[in-house]
């Protein structure tokens, strides 16, 4: 077997972290090195105790979860309880976890991994808000440089606004933070709204997972089935979107999806139009290209994908 992908999750779960965490976890073409929790669904405290529910439901209390930021560089923290419940893993019952969390700060993880590892080596794969990546980029401007790629969940062009008019929730709540990924120079891969939101929850989708006959099925079941009601009531659409899966799945099998390289800028001014991503899908700027924008996929070989990934557990 080819040799497998080294990757760090960035996330703050969240039912959809917990379905690409899960979906990491059981794809024998990833290494996950380790979770790095930030706040933005739900504040850290919570996020950092999420990972480490979602790393035991997956029979791994060994996988080394570390807490990170607990709020925006510059802004204060915008949660989305309303999508995810107050706990951010509503729907079944879970348990407090017993795995410890590990005492180093998450940023000083990521610093000290990139560093440690092989030039190159290393996806970091963000699926929150970008505050402990844009963290590390500033306290080791090399670490940047070092990275493979960031393939992260974020942004949107054609989609637009998740929970403004104008910007996706992960974008929006830190700005500041994804304005330095973009500007990094540190190659990008980004799974938009533009494309999370034809990756949609429907009910046959849900039935499959619950016919997966496992604690893992049936949680994914339970968490995306509580998950789903915000968006069906907001969009009216057949499902909801299955936003972070996106990346792990792009990851394992980019040939699913489809893109191009474009320029990417972050709104930080407007308060109107903070945290959108100006995306110049026509080329219309002369701005250089600074990451491959993912604006369409196979859903039907995304789900078959977490499917079938998901029936290893
Ligand atoms: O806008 C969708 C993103 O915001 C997803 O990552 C979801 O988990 C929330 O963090
Ligand atoms: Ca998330």
């Amino acid at each position: 077997m080819a040799e497998r992908q080294r990757i760090i999750i960035d996330t703050d779960p969240g039912q959809d972290d917990a379905v690409a965490i899960l979906l990491a976890l059981a794809c024998d073409e990833l290494e996950v090195l380790g979770l790095t929790a930030v706040a933005g669904n739900v504040p850290l405290r919570l996020t950092e105790k999420n990972a480490r529910i979602i790393a035991e439901l997956a029979g791994r209390p060994d996988l080394p979860v570390y807490a990170g930021c607990e709020k925006p560089l510059k802004r204060e923290l915008v949660t989305a309880e309303e999508v995810h419940g107050k706990t951010g893993l509503d729907g079944p019952e879970l348990w407090e976890p017993s795995m410890q969390l590990q005492p180093e700060h998450a940023v000083d993880f990521i610093i000290e991994t990139i560093s440690a590892c092989p030039e190159k080596s290393v996806v970091i794969c963000p699926i929150g808000p970008l505050t402990n990546i844009a963290t590390a980029f500033e306290r080791n401007p090399e670490v940047a440089g070092r990275v493979q790629e960031v393939v992260l969940m974020g942004g949107a062009y054609f989609q637009v606004g998740n929970v403004t008019p104008a910007a996706e929730f992960n974008i929006f709540v830190d700005p500041e933070a994804a304005e330095i990924v973009f500007r990094s120079g540190v190659p990008i891969t980004v799974l938009p709204l533009d494309v999370t939101h034809k990756v949609l929850t429907t009910p046959k989708r849900l039935q499959a997972f619950r016919d997966l006959n496992s604690d893992v099925g049936r949680i994914v079941a339970e968490l995306t089935g509580f998950y789903e009601r915000f968006d069906l009531k907001k969009y009216g659409m057949g499902g909801a979107p299955l936003h972070d899966p996106c990346a792990i799945a792009y990851l394992v099998c980019p040939e699913l999806f489809s893109g191009k390289r474009i320029n990417v800028e972050i709104e930080t001014m407007s308060e109107l139009t903070r945290g959108m991503t100006v995306a110049d899908w026509w080329g219309v700027t002369s701005r250089k290209p600074n990451a491959m924008f993912i604006g369409d996929a196979d859903v039907d070989g995304v789900y078959r994908l977490i499917t079938e990934k998901l029936a290893h557990y």
